[in-house]
This record gives structure tokens, sequence and C-alpha cells, in this order.
């Protein structure tokens, strides 16, 4: 299904069956867990056994849309889908060709990004891997994605909110909102959090298949290109706007796949806190 971050391989949260087909497409680890979709804030708090006031805070100001919060999962998620945790990632998507389906279907969806495991996410209906559209029953095709790259992941536990994962809702939108009244917002994963549950701690993630590197001065004829103009028809100038470079960024690696380059050079973007969720992708599919 397509959603507004990226494409998602989407089944039933409550089935053991359905969630270990997902596992099962994707290759991916089985304690590796999901984000389970909800259409509203309402029936994602049922798949919740506690609700956090940080989480309704965070869910009134960012839902629908591309956060995803994990709080301690419900007997309404099969354990499966959380990867044997006790908590679950919650997400309510905007796309309105997702929140039809998930209304629809009267479920709550457990939907990883529809992408091999490690492999580059699909933010186009066309850039599904063929071996994952075999497996599926059908591909919705929304569009391309307007986000581009996968939500935000905050964990709301114990007092502190964890920023697992970065993404279009930003680290200083979510202090912003809650400030320390529930506790401190931190960056990354905590020293007892298992290394899966945080998406940086799989160092080769969101990657092409061939090998990418960043760069300072482009040689390669594949290349996404910031600032410098195209010498070559292959390389992609991407936008100098950090949302619209994250919303082009897995297409403009997967044609540069398609293209059949054997390294793909990335020219090294500006940093700075609006680019921290391009900087986290980037990172992650240039190292091996
Ligand atoms: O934008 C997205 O979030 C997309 C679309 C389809 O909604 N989905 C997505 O799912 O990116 P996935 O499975 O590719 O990434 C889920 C990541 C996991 O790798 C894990 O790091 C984190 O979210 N996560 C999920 N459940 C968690 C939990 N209970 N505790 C901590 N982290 C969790
Ligand atoms: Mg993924």
């Amino acid at each position: 299904m397509p959603t507004e971050t990226v494409y998602g391989l989407a089944g039933d949260a409550s089935s053991e069956a359905s969630v270990t087909r997902i596992f099962e497409a994707k290759r991916r680890p089985a304690n590796d867990p999901l984000i389970v979709h909800a259409a509203s804030a309402d029936r994602a708090r049922e798949a919740a056994r506690e609700w956090p006031a940080a989480a309704q805070r965070l869910a009134e100001a960012f839902w629908p849309g591309p956060l995803s919060i994990v709080v301690p999962r419900s007997a309404l998620v099969a354990e499966a889908a959380s990867g044997g945790l006790d908590t679950v990632a919650l997400r309510c998507p905007a796309h309105p060709v997702a929140r039809a389906l998930i209304e629809r279907s009267g479920r709550l969806l457990a939907a990883p990004s529809a992408n091999i495991f490690t492999r580059l996410s699909p933010s186009h209906a066309e850039d599904v891997d063929p071996d994952i559209a075999r497996m599926a029953a059908m591909i919705l095709d929304g569009g391309p994605c307007t986000v581009g790259i996968e939500s935000t992941v905050v964990s709301v536990m114990e007092g502190i909110i964890r920023v697992l994962r970065p993404g279009d809702v930003s680290i200083s939108q979510i202090r912003g909102l809650l400030g320390d009244r529930f506790g401190e917002v931190v960056e990354g994963p905590g020293p007892a959090d298992p290394a899966h549950v945080s998406p940086g701690l799989f160092k080769r993630h969101y990657a092409p298949k061939v090998k990418t590197v960043l760069c300072s001065v482009v040689q390669s004829p594949f290349a996404l290109l910031y600032g410098s103009a195209p010498s070559q028809g292959t390389q992609i100038a991407m936008p100098d706007d950090p949302a619209a470079y994250a919303r082009d960024l897995y297409a403009a690696l997967h044609r540069l796949e398609m293209m059949g380059a054997d390294l793909i050079e990335i020219e090294r973007p500006p940093h700075g806190p609006e680019w921290a969720a391009v900087w986290d992708r980037i990172t992650k599919a240039t190292s091996d």
C-alpha cells in the first residue's frame, strides 16, 4: 500500500500467519519489529496496553502523518509483529489510499517498508521489488510518496522520549511540542534497548545493491549531485531543499540502479538539523 512516507507491505497485524508471511517476503530477521498502522488515533490506542500522555500529545500534533510512536503492545497485535518485544510501533498514515484500505479492512495493518531487508524502500509503486510483488496479493498504486523516506520512530516509555529513527517529523518539532514535561527528549536508543530496536544499528540499511559512496568531487557517471551541474546524462541533480531531497532520494538511487550503475557517488549535501533525516539515510546507504 502507498503511504506518504514509502510503500508498505501490509497484512493483518492481529494474524501471526499474515505477519509471518510479511517477514518471509522481506527476508527480514524475525526479531526486527514491524510498524502497525491504524485508521485513527482511537484505533491505534487499542493496539496499546498503555497510552502515555506524551503519546497522546504526539498523536494529536502529528497524526495522521509520518510519525511512529512506540508504546507497550496490547494483545490485539500478534507477538510476531513486534519481533517478540513487549512494545509496538504505531502509526496513523496520512495517505488517502492507505487510510481507505485500513478503514475498509476494519483491521490494524502491520506494514514494514515494501523492500527486501537492507535494500532501498520504494517511494513509487514501480520501485517495489519483483520478489516482493510476487508475494503480495496486489500492489495499490497511490502515486509517488510525498515524504519519500520512512517515518520518524519515537518511543515514549519510562519518562524518557527517544527518537529511534529520524524522519520528516524532526527532533526539534518533538522537543517544541513536548518540552520536558514528559521527560527528556533524546536521540537514539537507550543502553538497555536491544540492538535491533534501533534502525541505526543495522549498519547497512536502505542501501542500493551496488557500492555507494559519499564524495566531495564527483567522478562516477552515476551520481546524485548536490550543487554541481550534471556533466553526463546519467547524473542526477538533487533538489537543494532537504524535504524535496528526501522525497526524491530513494527514487533517484533506484533509477541509477536500473541504469546499471556499478558505483554510485553521492555528492555531500549540507549538514544542519533540517538535513538530519537525509544524512541518516545516506549514511546507511553508504556504510558497508
Ligand atoms: O514510514 C514508515 O514507517 C514505513 C511505512 C510503510 O509506514 N514503514 C517502515 O517500517 O518503515 P519498517 O518495518 O521498514 O521500519 C520499522 C522500524 C524497525 O526497523 C524498528 O527499527 C522500528 O521501526 N520499530 C518498530 N517497532 C518497534 C518497537 N516496538 N520498538 C522499537 N523500534 C521499533
Ligand atoms: Mg524498512
